[in-house]
């Protein structure tokens, strides 16, 4: 509610200042009300734009989501949890104060200047404790919390293929995990947020409802390496085509396509085991190879590997 109240201040700026336009307007001195209407035309014109915008992003953050929550019970056998907690490395560099499970949330306001957006505490003492399996699973794949909001940042575009037994075993883990009281403030977005949103520099991930049964291509293949690669956002750093990031966001990490091709599977599986490439350049944490080499066994890189190396090379 804080949103329509402040929402008021641009409002009574644009009245204002569309008031003193009028006042120019009817100046006697030529350059009074010439260089009057000019610049408060300009100040109420941007106000207005700016105001609209941010009712737009206020709109989006309201939206009522109507993906259905499907009803699933997850089991937790001891081989799910432990898959689960391996997967949730992947989420881990968002969801967590140390960059590795248990996932007890960020201390990284990722909204800054624009409100309050910290990854959540996903442990059992987060508020997905009261949520259902199914909830939690359309929240990682759809990107709608149990309220029906549309979540901010939370990258579901990434975990939309996820397959039913991958999302199961997350969740299992999930609930497994030791109960870490972390508490951190809700979701909020001040009026330069709502702008944000609005405007697109901060956007909900919401995916489409999954009605149909979802399993992973088959293990030991290139696809199934794509599976895995789509899965831990490498793209957000290194560009949809893999060809070096473009997002101003995030940090951008090089051209794979011109890289892998050049190493041997090895190289590969070793860069990401030990952090340290072909030619001993120490890789920046900002890659988290860390997260990736405690996320994946031999084969899965080497299968991630296999997609890689098969991309056709983008020089840019
Ligand atoms: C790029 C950072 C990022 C990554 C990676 C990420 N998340 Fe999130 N997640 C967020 C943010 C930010 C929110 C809060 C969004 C909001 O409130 O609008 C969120 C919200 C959630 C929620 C809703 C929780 C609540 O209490 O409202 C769940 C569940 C969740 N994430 C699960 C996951 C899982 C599981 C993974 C890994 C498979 C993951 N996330 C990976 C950033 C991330
Ligand atoms: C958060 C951003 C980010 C994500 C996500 C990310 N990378 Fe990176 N990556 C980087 C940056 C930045 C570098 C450059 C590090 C350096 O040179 O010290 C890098 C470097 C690399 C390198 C080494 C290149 C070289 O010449 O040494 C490989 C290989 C690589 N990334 C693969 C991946 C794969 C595969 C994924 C997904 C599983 C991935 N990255 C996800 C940011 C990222």
């Amino acid at each position: 509610m804080t949103n329509l109240v402040t929402l008021l201040v641009p409002i009574v700026l644009i009245v204002l200042f569309a008031w003193l336009a009028r006042r120019a307007w009817k100046s006697r001195h030529a350059v009074v009300k010439w260089v009057g209407v000019v610049l408060t035309g300009i100040v109420t014109l941007m106000l207005t734009a700016f105001t609209l915008v941010a009712v737009i992003g206020l709109t989006k953050f309201n939206a009522q989501q109507s993906n259905p929550v499907a009803d699933v019970q997850v089991t937790s056998s001891a081989d799910q949890i432990a898959r689960g907690e391996k997967l949730a490395y992947v989420c881990a560099n968002c969801h967590s104060t140390t960059g590795n499970p248990p996932l007890d949330g960020s201390a990284n306001n990722m909204a800054g200047p624009f409100g309050t957006l910290y990854p959540p505490n996903l442990t059992p003492a987060g508020s997905i404790k009261d949520w259902s399996d199914g909830e939690i699973i359309r929240a990682i794949r759809e990107g709608v919390d149990d309220t029906g909001r549309a979540l901010i940042v939370m990258p579901s575009d990434k975990f939309h293929g996820l397959s039913d037994a991958d999302v199961q075993d997350i969740v299992a883990y999930l609930r497994s995990q030791p109960a870490v009281s972390h508490d951190l403030p809700d979701t909020n977005l001040n009026l330069f947020g709502d702008f944000a949103l609005g405007a697109g520099f901060l956007a909900t991930n919401q995916q489409p409802p999954i009605a149909q049964p979802v399993s992973a291509p088959p293990i030991g293949t290139p696809e199934y390496g794509k599976y895995l690669v789509d899965f831990s956002n490498c793209q957000t750093c290194h560009g949809q085509d893999f060809a070096g990031g473009t997002n101003n966001f995030v940090v951008k990490g090089p051209n794979l396509t011109a890289i892998v091709p050049g190493w041997s599977e090895s190289d590969f599986v070793k860069t990401i085991r030990t952090g340290v490439d072909p030619t001993g350049h120490q890789l920046i944490t900002a890659m988290p190879w860390k997260q990736f080499s405690a996320a994946y066994t031999d084969a899965e890189l080497g299968d991630m590997y296999q997609y890689l190396h098969g991309l056709k090379p983008i020089q840019k």
